[in-house]
């Protein structure tokens, strides 16, 4: 897909919100519930598909913080969902080498769900083909609060002197300390928001909507998104001249 004249690689972070299993579900006549079964199908194909394109990292946003506010029998679904597709995946990631990461506020997920977690990421720490990092009970703004707290007890403890904090620590702070910064971050279903996700990664990440509810989002999708980033000049704050010399 890398063609010698689009001016980006692949991108080295990619992280999407997979939006639109209600609105799917609804436009068949089906329940939510459903929506995000057919979710599932779709994580499948794009996990596989960024495993090919040798994408190095994949960050999906599964369960916001906020979306502890849905009620009570969608949050069960969705977290039954999660533990029979980790039990279904597993061999899966063991034999395309994929190495499972989980980003959020752990603690508030049920134990079973914690447990099975636990259990993939600790058995697929050591591949190296791409991360697949999941974004569960997370949001951006928690991430930073956090963060800030465990700095303010270091210089509370005399660890760390606050001239020395930066964005560099900072970021060491964070969910996703291991992580470089998103490259592209594409959005589906049609809205135009970042819904308290990746707020301080994607400070430079190019962003790309689509229209396409989750469960409909193939291959195909990922690789115009994809097409699209490669075409974009991307110049962190330099000039055009600059980048060309
Ligand atoms: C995304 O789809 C999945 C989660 C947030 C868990 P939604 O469930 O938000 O679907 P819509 O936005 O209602 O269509
Ligand atoms: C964002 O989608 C969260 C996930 C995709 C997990 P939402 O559907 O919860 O976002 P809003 O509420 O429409 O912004
Ligand atoms: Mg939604």
């Amino acid at each position: 897909m890398i063609m010698s004249n689009f001016k980006n690689d692949m991108p080295k972070h990619l992280a999407i919100i997979m939006d639109g299993n209600g609105r799917w579900a609804e436009k068949k006549g089906k329940n939510r519930i459903q929506g995000h079964s057919h979710g599932v199908k779709a994580v499948q194909e794009v996990v596989e598909e960024a495993v090919q394109l040798k994408i190095e990292h994949l960050t999906l946003y599964a369960f916001s913080t906020e979306n502890w506010s849905r009620p009570q029998e969608e949050i069960g679904v969705l977290m039954k969902l999660l533990v029979s597709t980790l039990k279904s995946e597993f061999e899966k990631l063991l034999k395309n080498r994929i190495k499972l990461n989980v980003i959020g506020n752990l603690h508030q997920l049920p134990k079973i769900v914690q447990k099975e977690l636990h259990y993939v990421v600790e058995k697929t720490q050591n591949n190296n083909e791409m991360t697949l990092t999941l974004a569960l009970s997370y949001g951006g703004r928690e991430e930073l609060a956090n963060a800030l707290k465990q700095l303010a007890i270091k210089v509370k403890n005399n660890i760390i002197s606050p001239e020395k904090i930066d964005q560099f620590i900072i970021n060491k702070h964070l969910y996703t300390q291991n992580l470089p910064d998103v490259d592209l971050l594409i959005r589906t279903s049609g809205e135009k928001r970042i819904s308290n996700f990746l707020l301080w990664q994607i400070a430079y990440a190019e962003l790309y909507f689509t229209k396409v509810l989750w469960p409909d989002f193939t291959k195909k999708h990922l690789h115009k998104a994809l097409t699209n980033y490669q075409k974009r000049e991307r110049r962190f704050g330099k000039t055009s001249k600059q980048l060309l010399g």
